[in-house]
């Protein structure tokens, strides 16, 4: 199988984006060419058509697909999404205040919910729980509790990051006892006849009888205060927060071989091929 030089350079944009690359980039992206190049040989030499299975088991031939208008999965992060530039590049040894800086900017949603909680007077471990726990739909929203609580899991007490990942399923129950009620938002978002699919319901079953209930109920609650577009919010009252409830690793997020670095440093370079 012989590779056309200049078909692999179009296909990747040019030869002013191949110099853009780095050298293990470039060895992706060539090894990526060269095994749809090796699909494309092989269909040809049988006489088949390359095929993606739908949901409903129908088989779309690659080149239809091709010409629809590409939509980014809506389970997607903004990370993900069609951009025509650059993102910001990290430094080596990124912390998580360059990462909000960087990558989760302007986050406004959550620095309003952990602003609110530092208002309110609630405990140091739940301001930083508010400030991180929709900080992973940046890069994916389906099932973002798990996510997020993941995360930051190598890094935080357990009740920190046990509290994000219930907010997920709790946020669809009431409890009048601390006067959350179910979002009117959901209504319109999920409809009013939407019924938590059962594995959500069991983890809020398991959530509510759980000594740590309280830490993803916080969330939920600061969570409904936290859509205001006129409240002004600033990183600043969170950066001592943060070094006092985050373990941020000397050698860098995504770089200290924790079971979680891979998701930081995917986030740090969600450009890279594989
Ligand atoms: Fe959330
Ligand atoms: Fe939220």
């Amino acid at each position: 199988m012989e590779v056309d030089r200049r078909a692999f350079l179009a296909s990747i944009g040019g030869v002013g984006a191949l110099s853009a690359l780095s050298h293990e980039d470039k060895a992706e992206e060539l090894e990526h060419y060269m095994e749809h190049m090796l699909d494309d040989l092989i269909s040809e030499r049988d006489g088949t058509e390359k095929v993606l299975y739908m949901p409903d088991g129908e088989a779309i031939a690659l080149r239809e697909l091709e010409q629809e208008a590409p939509r980014a999965p809506r389970g997607t992060g903004s990370l993900f999404m069609p951009r025509a530039r650059e993102f910001a590049p990290m430094s080596d040894k990124p912390d998580l205040v360059e990462f909000f800086q960087k990558r989760f900017w302007p986050a406004n949603h959550v620095l309003q919910s952990a602003t609110y909680a530092l208002e309110t007077g609630q405990p140091e471990r739940t301001i930083f729980a508010c400030l991180m726990h929709d900080v992973v739909l940046n890069l994916i929203k389906v099932d973002h509790g798990w996510w997020g609580a993941q995360l930051i899991e190598p890094y935080v007490e357990e009740r920190i990051s046990w509290g994000i990942r219930y907010h997920a399923p709790l946020r669809f129950y009431p409890d009048e006892s601390v006067g959350y009620e179910y979002p009117e938002m959901y209504n319109r978002i999920f409809g009013h006849d939407y019924v938590p699919e059962p594995y959500i319901r069991e983890a809020y079953e398991f959530a509510r009888d759980h000594r740590y209930y309280m830490e993803a109920r916080l969330i939920t609650l600061n969570d409904t205060y936290a859509f205001d577009a006129e409240k002004q919010v600033s990183l600043d009252p969170f950066i001592d927060i943060i070094g006092r409830n985050f373990k941020q690793p000397k050698e860098g997020l995504g770089f200290d071989n924790s079971p979680v670095a891979h998701m930081w440093r995917t986030i740090a370079h969600p450009n890279r091929p594989l």
